[in-house]
């Protein structure tokens, strides 16, 4: 398909010469319009949206620059080209401080104005295919706070992506530190939901005999104590999102409660003979196994049907190692960003090699909110070097160790052949480090001390290896 024609602004004050030039552009494809000032250009362009603008810099009245700034002004994407006919290379230079893309001196060939404005639109082109490549990638990590670029990460944004938007129950499951409550933030701010609030209620938090008058508020009277009206959670999240953390913990009877909410989306406060009706999204939390709860007879299994319409599971931090150097490096920033506000002494800037391999060796039962402590705590004690070591980890996480090979091997009665033995122990190796970090040969080559690119040539190595 043909492209369709550029728009062109031609500012020449000049008649004869403008009008060669106008023709000859118009030859090639632009639709071209004259200006014959400076001041005629300034109207033009109040009243079209140009894609180019080629001006004279001399003009009488208004100049050219003043032009330049003018266009650029209201369009800032459009191109603009200047002539000097001076030669003077300082007028030039301050048009594209003013915002000209390039310039031709006077005289000129048609083809040196073509080359300058062709080399001009592939910039622009090039300059708004990258803005859109950005907005995409923008948009993939649009769960901003979360952080993970793994295979296993990867797979929770996708289902986030496509459930965030919906009113649908989320279940979110996932052992201690996993990020529960960031991704129910992370699924609230991505929702149509994301101008009203937020509300989160730890069911293991508060006392039993309380939570129900947290959730569901109680009129005067109801209760002693009950001194006043009060709002619960559910009417406090109306219109936006509540988030049930540690749901597992809810007694039976209250349990029964929160199905006719999600069924209904009615409740009584507690006292009150009126029913009120919310519009709430619901998002459940928990770290216990409610399918096992449901089993033993703890949990209502309608009520976890009910919950569990999605359910999104997050991995523990030793099954998405990957993770780890981004995380690391999210909390550094994080920290730099406080610290800088608190006007705190200086934030590390990296992590020795050697600290990160022990940072991944680790298994962190208490998962991301362990590894973020860790952090906090290392820079505590860096004391304002610019790279974390292995010093300043928490002592377990300093003896961390790679599950270690084997320290002896034993040699066979019958003898080996050693360098199949080696190479297989090497395949072997690359093979797991490689399922570690996602199928990153960049990660896997750093696990593996050993350059990206020798990485790869085993990798095509092992390839033509016959299997031993
Ligand atoms: N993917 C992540 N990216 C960035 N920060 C994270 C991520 N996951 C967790 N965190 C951070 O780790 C800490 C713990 O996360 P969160 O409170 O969401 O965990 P949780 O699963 O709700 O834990 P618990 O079961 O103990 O309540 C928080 O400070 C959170 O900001
Ligand atoms: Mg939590």
């Amino acid at each position: 398909m043909a492209e369709p024609s550029k728009h062109l602004l031609l500012v020449e004050d000049e008649a004869p010469l403008r009008e060669a030039v106008a023709e000859q552009l118009a030859d090639r494809g632009f639709s071209v319009q004259q200006a014959d000032s400076g001041e005629a250009a300034v109207a033009r362009l109040a009243e079209f949206a140009f894609d180019i603008i080629v001006t004279d810099l001399r003009l009488p009245g208004i100049d050219g620059s003043d032009v330049v700034e003018a266009a650029v002004g209201r369009y800032p994407d459009i191109i603009a080209i200047v002539v000097t006919g001076y030669g003077t290379v300082k007028d030039a230079v301050e048009a594209i401080k003013r915002g000209a893309s390039d310039f031709v001196n006077k005289p000129f060939q048609i083809d040196e104005l073509l080359h300058a404005l062709e080399s001009a639109i592939e910039q622009r082109r090039l300059k708004s295919e990258n803005a859109y490549l950005r907005a995409q990638l923008e948009d993939r990590y649009r769960f901003e706070g979360v952080v993970g670029k793994g295979r296993a990460m990867s797979r929770v944004f996708q289902l986030l992506e496509t459930v965030a938007p919906t009113n649908s129950t989320i279940l979110i499951t996932g052992e201690t530190g996993t990020g529960k409550e960031v991704v129910a933030r992370a699924i609230h701010h991505n929702s149509p939901r994301r101008m009203n609030r937020f509300v989160a209620l730890n069911c293991a938090a508060i006392p039993e005999t309380l939570l129900e008058a947290e959730l569901f508020g109680h009129v005067r009277g109801a209760f002693t104590g009950a001194v006043g009206n009060r709002q619960g959670r559910l009417e406090q999240a109306h219109k936006g999102t509540l988030l049930l953390d540690e749901v597992g913990n809810m007694s039976v009877a209250l349990q029964t409660k929160l199905l006719r909410v999600l069924q209904e989306r009615e409740f009584e406060r507690i006292g009150d003979s009126h029913t009120t009706k919310v519009d709430v999204r619901i998002i459940a939390a928990t770290n216990s196994d409610l399918a096992r709860l449901v089993a033993d007879g703890q949990f209502r299994e309608d009520l976890f049907y009910r919950l569990n319409v999605i359910p999104v599971e997050l991995p523990p931090l030793r099954e998405r190692k990957e993770d780890i150097p981004l995380l690391v490096q999210h909390f550094l920033d994080k920290l730099r960003v406080e610290g800088i506000g608190a006007g705190q002494a200086r934030v590390p800037l990296t992590v020795a090699q050697d600290a990160m391999r022990r940072l991944m060796a680790y298994a962190w039962p208490g998962n991301v909110r362990q590894l973020e402590n860790a952090v906090e705590r290392a820079v505590a004690i860096s004391a304002g070097r610019p790279q974390l070591d292995v010093a300043d980890l928490p002592i377990e996480i300093q003896q961390a160790q790679e599950p270690v090979l084997p320290s002896t091997v034993a040699l066979p009665d019958e003898g080996l052949d050693l360098p199949s033995f080696i190479a297989h122990l090497e395949r072997e190796l690359i093979q797991r480090s490689l399922e570690r970090t996602g199928g990153n040969k960049g990660q896997a080559a750093k696990l593996l001390c050993l350059k990206r690119t020798t990485l790869v040539e085993k990798l095509k190595r092992i390839e033509k290896q016959p299997l031993i």
